[in-house]
């Protein structure tokens, strides 16, 4: 097969390149790894911010998006068990929208299919060649037999554990990394949400976060050891800590019912630059990871692709130092979606050794935040998104 992009990864990233490279008249294929349902059954993100919205609708894939998606214009958070609202929408102008990870990954599915785009999924083994030079190529499995992909260019869209990082000589490339002394137990539950806005819970039994997806199913995290057997969690054991964690009145109201997904992921700040090596870039999770705190993963992986779909449309029409500016133009609005997931995360978890002066600060953070219009813009420009 030859092709002028070769895509590792079908994830979000990797389709919504795809299909950004394809309306621009760019040709590519996706290898990804995985059955298209395993792909589609992964609970994750759940905030898009306006940005990724409107790459979405770029990629002509965001008609159910406007149909479905819940636009939000404000958040609350909580601390000492009262709640206090950040309105986004007064404060900057720009709301968000609530719409989940598997519902953009099927519609981009779709758009894919639709315009007769080329996924390879159960590709094993892939193996990326020639990336020093002018004529990279990609080797995979395929139920028992080798392929051969010669491309001019490829993209890593293939997350954190993937094979393109990892294709990149030592010494190449450098790594920034923090990792939390916690997990997130993230529980989907066919119940109608607790509250119309999600709620960020600061708690001196730590941190806990209501989320939804639509009017009669909801979202909602605990911080957990990041070692607990999920055994321990039963159904009541979540609802009564993720109550005991919450303001009153939410508590009361909350509605429970049976778990439909349950599982611990540990959270961590990561960033590997530069997201270039010869003819390889790195998107999205390949390249950085943040805690989900910030909701800032899947909105990265977003404005990544904005960069380097730019940068691949301006060399095809002739502007060779285009792709030189994708690494950095990526890594700059990164590092200020790491710095937010970062303190977000420390202002609002509760660190196992954490002492009495940082309690301290926390609680103060969270007053100004309460008390302060100037902190709360600051706020909520990072969280609706900084532009591109
Ligand atoms: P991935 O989604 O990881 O996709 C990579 C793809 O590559 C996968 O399909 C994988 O199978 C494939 N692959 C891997 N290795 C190979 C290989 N060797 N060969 C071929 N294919 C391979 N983000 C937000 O913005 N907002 C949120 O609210 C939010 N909440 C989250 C909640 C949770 C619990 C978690 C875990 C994450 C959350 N995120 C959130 C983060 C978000 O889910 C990720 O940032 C996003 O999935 C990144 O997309 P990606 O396409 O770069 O990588
Ligand atoms: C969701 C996940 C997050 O990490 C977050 O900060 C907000 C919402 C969610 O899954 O809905």
């Amino acid at each position: 097969m030859r092709t002028q992009v070769c895509i590792i990864g079908g994830g979000p990233s990797g389709l919504l390149l795809s299909q950004l490279l394809h309306l621009a008249g760019i040709d590519s294929v996706i290898l990804e790894r995985h059955t298209r349902d395993h792909v589609l059954s992964r609970i994750r993100a759940g905030v898009l911010e306006w940005g990724t919205v409107e790459m979405l609708e770029k990629a002509q894939a965001a008609r159910r998006l406007h149909e479905e998606g819940f636009p939000h214009d404000g958040v609350l958070l909580s601390a000492q068990n009262r709640a206090f609202r950040i309105d986004f929408k007064a404060l900057t102008g720009k709301r968000i929208m609530v719409y989940g990870q598997t519902e953009v990954t099927q519609d981009l599915y779709d758009a894919r299919d639709a315009a007769g785009g080329t996924i390879v999924h159960e590709a094993q083994g892939v193996a990326l060649h020639g990336l020093d030079g002018d004529a990279p190529h990609v080797t995979y499995v395929k139920d028992g037999t080798e392929h051969r992909v010669d491309c001019d260019f490829i993209a890593g869209c293939d997350g954190y554990h993937g094979v393109s990082r990892a294709s990149i000589p030592e010494g190449k490339i450098r790594q920034f990394e923090r990792i939390y002394p916690f997990g997130w137990l993230g529980v989907l539950s066919r119940t109608p949400p607790v509250s119309d806005e999600l709620i960020y819970a600061n708690h001196p039994r730590g941190f806990a976060l209501c989320s939804m997806r639509n009017e009669n199913l909801s979202r909602y995290y605990i911080q957990v050891p990041v070692d607990d057997p999920i055994g321990k969690w039963t159904d009541t054991a979540f609802w009564d800590e993720l109550r005991r964690r919450l303001p009153n009145e939410a508590a009361e109201r909350m509605a429970t019912g049976a778990s439909i997904e349950k599982a611990i992921v540990p959270l961590r700040s990561f960033v590997a630059e530069p997201m270039r090596h010869g003819r390889l870039f790195l998107v999205g999770d390949a390249a950085h990871i943040v805690p989900p705190t910030g909701a800032k993963g899947l909105n990265l992986a977003a404005s990544d692709v904005h960069y380097l779909h730019e940068a691949l449309v301006a060399h095809y029409g002739g502007d060779r130092l285009a792709l030189d500016h994708y690494s950095p133009r990526a890594l700059a609005r990164i590092w200020q979606a790491i710095r937010f997931s970062w303190w977000m995360t420390t202002t609002l978890h509760r660190f196992p050794d954490q002492g009495e002066f940082a309690q301290r600060i926390q609680e103060s953070e969270l007053a100004h935040l309460a008390n302060s219009a100037t902190a709360q813009t600051e706020f909520a420009e990072n969280y609706t998104g900084l532009p591109y």
